[in-house]
């Protein structure tokens, strides 16, 4: 599969834009539906370290282990769908097994990490938007947690970043490029219900899966 690895150029990929308050008006609907379940995550054990200012290694090994297990089977099943691609979303596993790779865990390591069986069910096109909203907007906070840790990881910043550091430079513009895509899609009241559904069943997944 051929992702789109330049930095997009803000226009939307079909059709007319969205006026910018409307894009806006949908994001605040998911942001807002999703805030206190968004906390609660930051705070667990497991991902509370990579804010604390002095994480160790094998600390954060176990947290990018954690998000794999999790990342990887909902990116099988939503990058199944054509909707990634057409947005322009890649998948961020790979950057995770890079991570993984990066901080010493052998190949045979890696495949017999467990992966998360209690995905949310994502029924229709817009509950799974509502997910996609929630693992392409770790991206926001990958560039948060990057400044915590570098100072502990040292020389690991260069090579076991990959996920936090998805997008470089460019999260900004990609994450507007995305809720562009993401708001053209969710044109009335119920596929903006279906995707907060979405997105708060993600939430509720992930949070369950790394307090596990
Ligand atoms: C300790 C880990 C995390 C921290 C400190 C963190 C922090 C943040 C921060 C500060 C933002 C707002 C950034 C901005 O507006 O520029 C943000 C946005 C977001 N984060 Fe996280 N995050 C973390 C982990 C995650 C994870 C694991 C996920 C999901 C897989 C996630 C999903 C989101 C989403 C969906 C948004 C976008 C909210 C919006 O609509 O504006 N975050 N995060």
């Amino acid at each position: 599969m051929n992702w789109r690895s330049e930095p997009p150029c803000g226009c939307i990929s079909q059709g007319r834009p969205r006026p910018v308050s409307e894009v806006e008006a949908v994001c605040a609907v998911l942001r807002r539906a999703t805030h206190d379940l968004h906390e609660r995550l930051e705070r667990l054990p497991v991902m509370a370290p990579l804010t604390a200012g002095c994480v160790s290694a094998p600390q954060y090994l176990r947290a990018l282990a954690r998000l794999y297990g999790f990342y990887a089977p909902m990116e099988a099943v939503l990058f199944g769908d054509t909707l990634p691609d057409s947005m322009g979303v890649r998948p961020k596993s790979p950057a995770l097994l890079r991570d993984l790779s990066a901080l010493g865990l052998s190949g045979d390591a890696i495949t017999t990490l467990p992966h998360c069986t209690r995905l949310p069910a994502l029924s229709d096109p817009s509950q799974r938007l509502g997910a996609l909203y929630v693992l392409e907007g770790a991206t926001l906070g990958g560039r948060v947690v990057l400044r915590r840790i570098a100072d502990s990881l040292g020389e690991l910043t260069h090579t076991a970043t990959n996920f936090h550091g998805f997008h470089g430079d460019e999260v900004g513009p990609w994450w507007k490029y995305f809720q562009a895509e993401l708001t053209e899609r969710l044109r009335d009241q119920p596929s903006i219900a279906h995707a907060t559904h979405g997105a708060t069943a993600t939430f509720d997944s992930l949070g369950a899966w790394l307090e596990a």
